[in-house]
Order: C-alpha cells, then structure tokens, then sequence
C-alpha cells in the first residue's frame, strides 16, 4: 500500500471507529491542503467513460447534477460541453478546492449530502452523474443513498452511475472502495429505465469497471 492509501486508510478507519462514517473525506482533503496527490482518485480528467457516454449519445446540454464531485474534473468537463452545471459534495474542502480550480459562469458549486439531497433537486436534472460515491461509502449509508438518485432526474433525463464492478461476491471486499455487485447496481436506476451496462477493464488495470446508465420514459 503506497502512502496515499494508507493515509486514506487511516482517516477512514478512524472515522469508522468514532461512528462518523462519512467523515474521511472531508479530513482526506483538509490534510491534502491543496496538493492533488492526497486524493487518489483526481486524476485530473473527467472519467473517460463519461466522455464516452457523451461522445456516443451527444445529448443537447440542458441541466445537469454531478453528485459527490471532488476535485470538479466531471463537472467541469460538463460545463465546457454547454451544461448548466450544480456540483456538490459532503467535503466543504473539495467544494471549495473545486471552486477555485474551476471557476466556471455554468458551475454552481454546493455542499451537499447525497443522503440529505436539497428538496428543490427533485425532476430537476436532464442528467444526474455519480462517478465513485456509492463504492466509497459503506453499505448501510449506500443504499439509502443510491435510492436518492433516480428522483432527482426530470422527465426525459438520465442517470448514469460508474464505479468498480465486483465480479465475485464471494471475496469479502476490504474498502474502502467496496467493488458493486451487478445486482446493487440494477437497483439504482429504481423506476427509471436500464439503457446501458458496460463492464470494462482499462489496459494495466486489474479492476473491472462499469458504467450504468438508465433513462426516464
Ligand atoms: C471516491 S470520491 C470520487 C470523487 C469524484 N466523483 C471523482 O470521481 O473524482 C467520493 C466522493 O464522494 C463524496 N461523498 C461521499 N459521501 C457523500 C455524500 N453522502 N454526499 C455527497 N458526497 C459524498 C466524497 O467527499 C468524495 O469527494
């Protein structure tokens, strides 16, 4: 385990043992006091299965939600394509850090808890995006949250989701992140319709990884 991780590591499980699961994050950021290498999941792009899915799809920009956004890379990237663009994250420090790196007129940069989502949120989103939360976080809070997603995507909208696919769920996962049964991801989209499943392992990489992607009819 390399130092990033163990420092990740170590926030997390102090975190856990002082029953403020979701807490890591916020001491991960505030610890990484500005430098990006703290954070092992910025590299510094937008996921390239987002740019895929847009790419393919070439969706008209209209209003779109990146849930739990860190360092802002999805965000932005949506931005620059023409989307208005609400960003948020339970971590103040990555809300802010986002903010300063990618001041954007299209970007409105919020604090926000996937668990709690603001009530002015609902059907709002012609495109809802969730890269990374739901395996970040554990099972008991996952749930509830992923059941917060599909609400929030307005009539004729999208969601879509990627993360770490597990392909067997008999290894007991040590997150995190907590690789996502295929199972749990058919449940996030909740009443909206399934357009995509795509699993996918990057070349060097030994995780699979998935993108999800579902539709309002
Ligand atoms: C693994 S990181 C992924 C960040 C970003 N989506 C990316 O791909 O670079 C998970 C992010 O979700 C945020 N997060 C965790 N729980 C959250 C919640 N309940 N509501 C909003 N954001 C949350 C964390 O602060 C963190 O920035």
């Amino acid at each position: 385990m390399d130092e990033v991780r163990r420092q990740l590591r170590s926030f997390s499980d102090a975190a856990a043992t002082e029953g403020k699961f979701l807490d890591w994050f916020e001491r991960l950021y505030d610890h990484a006091d500005s430098n990006p290498a703290w954070i092992p999941w910025s590299k510094g792009e937008p996921h390239p299965l987002l740019i895929d899915w847009m790419k393919k799809t070439n969706l008209s920009p209209g209003t779109a939600l990146v849930v739990g956004c860190g360092l802002g890379e999805d965000a932005m990237y949506l931005a620059e394509l023409g989307w208005n663009v609400t960003a948020f994250d339970i971590a103040p420090t990555a809300v802010q850090w986002a903010s300063e790196r990618y001041p954007h007129e299209r970007i409105d940069w919020v604090v926000g808890d996937l668990l709690h989502p603001n009530k002015e949120w609902e059907k709002a989103f012609d495109l809802v995006v969730e890269v990374h939360i739901l395996q970040a976080i554990p099972e008991e809070f996952r749930i509830p949250a992923s059941r917060n997603l599909s609400p929030l995507v307005s009539s004729a909208g999208q969601l879509v989701c990627i993360g770490r696919l597990c392909i067997d769920d008999s290894i007991e996962q040590d997150g995190p992140p907590w690789p996502l049964t295929k199972k749990f991801i058919s449940s996030v989209g909740n009443d909206l319709k399934s357009i995509d499943f795509t699993p996918i392992q990057f070349e060097g990489e030994e995780t699979v990884r998935y993108r999800a992607v579902w539709e309002d009819e």
